[in-house]
């Protein structure tokens, strides 16, 4: 084995969603500085275009998609997979989150919207891409993306979003189970406080300035800090590592 960060993605596809968002862009560059060929997927065209044109080496794919529909997954993959020869890697990232004060304000929608993106796309697509790397039969890594709320239950008026990465983390789990005979590992990453837009979005000063209290590290992460255990994950040296939840919090939870 090379020891080096990215060890064994020289060449590797890689799909990484909600890339043009705080840590999804940092995920996805950082893959591309692997030498994997990294596909960009997000909502919306322009974003992701821009996120590509940072990203170092060639040959990489924005593609602009509503995971939300799950009849978009298999034309993903497909073009995943024609484009760089093989599907290595799924990093799912995409995500969303509608703060409500009280849970009296949780609608229906609130709940649909947030489980839909947050949890059921995000089951879907890690069995299509699973399927996929299955049938090449070369292994796999798929990680998908918890939050500390999974065990917290949410802080600032989150309990639907909380709901929905406790779904996460057990799907991980019982994705690495039915995965595992075939080489392929599933991990999520559970990131504490990292400055992106998610977190920032009808936060309180109070609130933020509470979170850094509550920190060992004593400030909120920038997106890098999450992207180096996401790279870890895929690469050679995390091959004996599935079915975990990696918490990268700052110390703000220790488990
Ligand atoms: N920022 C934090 O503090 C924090 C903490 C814990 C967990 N997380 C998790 O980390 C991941 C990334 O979060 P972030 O902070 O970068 O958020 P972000 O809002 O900056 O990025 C999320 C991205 O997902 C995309 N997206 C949403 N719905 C989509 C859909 N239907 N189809 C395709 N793309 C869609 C958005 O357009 C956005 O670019 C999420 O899973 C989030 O739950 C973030």
């Amino acid at each position: 084995m090379t020891w080096s960060v990215g060890a064994g993605l020289e060449g590797k596809g890689v799909i990484v969603t909600g890339a043009a968002g705080g840590i999804g862009k940092a995920v996805a560059t950082a893959f591309s500085a692997t030498g994997a060929r990294v596909m960009a997927v997000d909502l919306d065209q322009a974003r992701v275009t821009e996120v590509v044109a940072g990203f170092e080496g060639s040959g990489h794919l924005a593609v602009a998609a509503d995971l939300s529909d799950l009849s978009a997954h298999a034309g993903l993959v497909t073009q995943a997979r024609e484009a760089f020869g093989n599907l290595y890697v799924l990093a799912n990232l995409a995500a969303v989150l509608r703060r409500r004060g009280s849970i009296d304000e949780v609608t229906e929608d609130d709940w649909d919207f947030q489980h839909d993106i947050n949890l059921k796309a995000a089951f879907f697509l890690c069995r299509t891409a699973g399927d996929a790397m299955i049938e090449q039969g070369k292994g796999g890594r798929i990680i998908t993306f918890s939050s500390q709320g999974w065990w917290t239950g949410g802080f600032g008026g989150s309990v639907a979003y909380a709901a929905t990465k406790g779904g996460v983390t057990s799907m991980t789990r019982g994705l690495a189970r039915t995965y595992g005979p075939h080489r392929i590992t599933v991990n999520a990453v559970s990131p504490g406080q990292v400055h992106t837009p998610m977190l920032m979005t009808g936060l309180s000063p109070e609130v933020y300035e509470s979170m850094k209290k509550q920190t060992p590290l004593g400030y909120v992460a920038e997106p890098e800090e999450v992207a180096g255990p996401v790279v870890f994950l895929a690469s050679d040296h995390a091959k004996y590592i599935t079915g975990s939840t990696i918490n990268v919090s700052g110390g703000f939870l220790m488990y």
